[in-house]
């Protein structure tokens, strides 16, 4: 388990160059008249007890973007992966809409690199609801709904979204990620604990780096050890957040939400889930890891979720009690302060969970999808970790070369799956992600596999 207090440490200042005139040798006192010098010096301002740096003095790489040290690390990584021949595998532009199928560089090509999981993207009543709410409310919210931004389908949607977590109400944000990092930088504080799986996805951290709390993080789905750390240490903190995500995103395994739910009552913690890729894919009907369980939506304190996977849409999601929800309407500062979702968005969301629940079968065909997807790549002897499955697959190649070539082929083979390199996962489980869609036919993802064993012999 790994401890830090979230505060970022104030960088200590530059190291002062010289003074002015040579110093004295440490220790050696002072004489009553150089000690007279001293003060009116002192008292005229000719002596700066601690001076600060000149300007000269202020390296380039602290004011110059061409200086950054992430722009030469960048850098790096592009010379060296030109002089081993590897095509830089992201930022690739997709034309048209993307389905289980894509175009790139005019190629018609399988996709599974986008997060369209239940294949509604482009859906053409997803897109004219869209348009609907585009044409009856313009492009933009035009301010924060605090003030004049609130409009009609907003709170059809939170709703809509309520209902779907089964919880007093929800409120949406126009981001996902942005979504995790205020809700939990504005909830959390310097007298409370954050308690987290060590796979975490990087928008919790950001969020409790913001909070300014004590984290700490749990190995993989370990509740008894979130468990065993709060049967000692409870006291110390003032709120304690559970956080976790439903399935996680690299690995595409479903975290043990059930028992956090046990651990978060006997501790008197708050408990947060991530159901950014759980969403439309997990449980029968695709109600997300509450219904996989059979919980409570009272079971979890925040569920949190994203517009952008399954809803086809784009922005965040928090659903909890009233009370929770109503303290997020009025004072969380990336609500108050930023403009509402986007009318067209909110539409395309809205009538996609319309349609989750009106199409159960596409969450039936989307886990069958993972079923015939994971025996395949076992079958033949592909690792791939943890995933259970579900919309999200990684094949773990072992190192982040291996796994940006093995990328780069399967493209020339008409597969797009991207790799997932160090540092996003340890080096050691480089991987190329696949991600599953209800719009694959059982023959692409058979081909997909075939493709990528042969792919990876051949590496
Ligand atoms: C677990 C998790 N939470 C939050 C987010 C952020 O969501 P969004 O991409 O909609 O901003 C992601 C993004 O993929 C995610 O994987």
């Amino acid at each position: 388990m790994t401890d830090e207090k979230t505060t970022a440490p104030v960088p200590s200042p530059n190291p002062a160059p010289g003074p002015a005139s040579p110093p004295k040798t440490v220790g050696a006192p002072l004489s009553t008249d150089e000690k007279r010098g001293l003060l009116k010096r002192m008292l005229r301002g000719a002596v700066n007890p601690s001076p600060t740096p000149s300007i000269k003095d202020v390296p380039a790489r602290f004011y110059r973007p061409e200086a950054f040290p992430a722009l030469q690390e960048i850098e790096l990584h592009r010379k060296a992966a030109d002089r081993m021949g590897i095509r830089n595998p992201f930022f690739m532009p997709h034309e048209g809409i993307p389905g289980g199928r894509a175009v790139i560089g005019g190629r018609d090509v399988l996709n599974f690199g986008t997060y369209n999981y239940l294949g509604l993207v482009g859906d053409p009543r997803v897109n004219r609801a869209a348009v609907d709410a585009l044409e009856r409310y313009g492009t933009s919210a035009g301010a924060s709904r605090l003030v004049a931004g609130e409009r009609p389908i907003h709170r059809a949607l939170e709703g809509a979204l309520a209902e779907y977590f089964g919880c007093d109400d929800a409120l949406v944000f126009v981001s996902g990620h942005g979504t995790n990092v205020t809700a939990i930088g504005h909830l959390m504080g310097a007298k409370d604990l954050i308690l987290h799986d060590e796979w975490i996805h990087n928008s919790v951290l950001l969020g409790a780096a913001l909070s300014g709390a004590h984290r700490r993080s749990f190995s993989h789905n370990n509740w008894e050890e979130a468990d065993r750390f709060l049967a000692r240490n409870r006291g110390k903190y003032e709120k304690v957040l559970l956080v976790v995500e439903g399935l996680y995103s690299m690995d595409g395994d479903v975290a043990p939400v059930d028992r956090f739910v046990e651990v978060k009552r006997k501790h008197r913690a708050l408990l947060m889930v991530d159901e950014a890729h759980s969403l439309g894919v997990v449980g029968a009907h695709g109600g997300g890891v509450r219904e996989h369980f059979g919980l409570d939506g009272a079971d979890v304190d925040l569920w949190m979720g994203t517009l952008s996977k399954s809803l086809a849409s784009q922005g965040g999601v928090l659903a909890g009690s009233r009370a929770m929800i109503e303290v997020m309407r009025y004072t969380c500062p990336g609500f108050v302060y930023s403009v509402g979702l986007a009318p067209p968005l909110a539409g395309a969301a809205l009538e996609a969970l319309r349609l989750l629940r009106a199409e159960p079968e596409r969450v039936t065909r989307l886990q069958a999808n993972g079923r015939v997807f994971l025996d395949a790549a076992r079958g033949v002897g592909l690792d791939v970790g943890p995933s259970e499955g579900y919309a999200v697959v990684p094949v773990v190649v072992g190192n982040s070369l291996r796994a940006a070539r093995a990328s780069n082929r399967l493209l020339e083979h008409g597969v797009h799956a991207l790799p997932i390199l160090h540092p996003a996962v340890p080096e050691k489980r480089a991987r190329l992600r696949f991600f599953l869609s209800a719009a694959h036919t059982e023959d692409e993802l058979l081909r997909a596999v075939a493709l990528t064993r042969q792919v990876l012999d051949e590496l």
